[in-house]
This record gives structure tokens, sequence and C-alpha cells, in this order.
């Protein structure tokens, strides 16, 4: 009788072991967050990428890019500046960071498409007359011409990429 009662204990703890196991199985997430990612993008319409490549090779586009984030922190700069009415610095900093300076210049011939360079200078260009615009200390006006200059990011953005 003794030794029915433990070859019982014995099986129910098997059985328990068994079950423990199975269901600890059972609660490993089924859906790693690299799934979850491809998944965002499944059933949805992206458009081809069919802007113009610059061909650029690795250094020029790590120049590009470094001289990109830069032009974007000179618009966060002119924006602040506008708000806290510092017109004079926000003038140099247009003219300095987006302007036609000798090195932007360069810059846009580097890339070999007279098509991109042309845009790049107009684009430098507008950074030039909001600069001036700027010094009139006009809010109205000064926001105008922030706007126009914007445009070229857009514009260029829209049709070439590296
Ligand atoms: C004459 C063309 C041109 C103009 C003007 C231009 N960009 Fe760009 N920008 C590019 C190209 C080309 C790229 C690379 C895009 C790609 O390959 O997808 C780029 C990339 C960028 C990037 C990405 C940087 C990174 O590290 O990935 C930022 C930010 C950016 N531009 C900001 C601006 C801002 C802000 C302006 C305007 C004040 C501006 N750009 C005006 C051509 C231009």
């Amino acid at each position: 009788m003794k030794h029915h009662y433990f070859f019982v204990l014995f099986l129910l703890s098997i059985t328990w072991l068994a079950c423990a196991q199975k269901s600890e199985q059972k609660e490993t997430p089924e859906s790693p967050k690299i799934e979850q990612k491809a998944d965002l993008h499944e059933g949805m319409d992206i458009p081809e990428d069919n802007r113009i490549s610059l061909d650029l090779l690795p250094k020029q586009k790590r120049h590009q890019l470094q001289n990109m984030r830069s032009h974007l922190v000179a618009v966060q700069t002119i924006v602040e500046l506008i708000a806290k009415n510092d017109f004079d610095l926000a003038s140099k900093v247009a003219h300095s960071q987006l302007g036609s300076t000798t090195e932007m210049k360069l810059m846009c011939a580097s890339f070999g498409n007279k098509d991109f360079e042309d845009l790049g200078l107009n684009f430098h260009a507008s950074a030039d007359h909001l600069s001036e615009v700027l010094k009139t200390k006009d809010p109205k006006k000064s926001l105008e011409a922030l706007s126009v200059t914007m445009n070229y990011c857009i514009n260029c953005h829209a049709n070439y990429r590296q």
C-alpha cells in the first residue's frame, strides 16, 4: 500500500513537470520586434524613388549630408532668432550658413550636374535675399523670405537624391 502511494506521487510529479514545461514554451513571444518592423509596410503603397541620382562617391555623400544637416540647424536658428527679435544675428546666420559663399558655390559645382548646380545657386541667392530682408527687422517679411528659401529645400529634395 505504501509503495502504491509513492508510485502515484511519482507519476503526478512527472505529469506536473511536463505541463509546467509546456506552458513555459507557450508563453514565449511568437513575433520578435524585427518582424513587427517589416509588417508595418505590408500592403502600403510606397511609390518608387524616381528622383535623379547624383551618383556621388562615398566621401562626397558624407560631405553633402554634413552640409545638409548644418542647413537644417541654420533654418532652426533663424526661426528661433526671429522669435527672440534678434534680427541682426539672424541676418548673419542666413548669410554665412545659407548664402552664396565661395564654399557653397564650389560645393554646388562639384557634383557635375548643371541643373542641380543652378538650383543650388538659386537657393543660395534666395538666402542672400533673406539675409537682407532680416535686416529690416520685419517679422512678417522675414518669415515670407524664409519660406521662399525653404521651398528650394523642398524642390531640390523632391527632384534629386545622392
Ligand atoms: C540643390 C539641392 C538641395 C537643396 C537646395 C537642399 N538640399 Fe538637402 N539634400 C539634398 C540632397 C541631394 C540630399 C540627399 C537626399 C537623398 O539622397 O535621399 C539632401 C539631404 C538632406 C538632409 C538629410 C541629411 C542626412 O544626414 O541624412 C537634410 C536634413 C537636408 N537635406 C536639409 C536641407 C535643408 C534644411 C535645406 C534648405 C535650407 C536643404 N536641405 C536644401 C539636396 C538639397
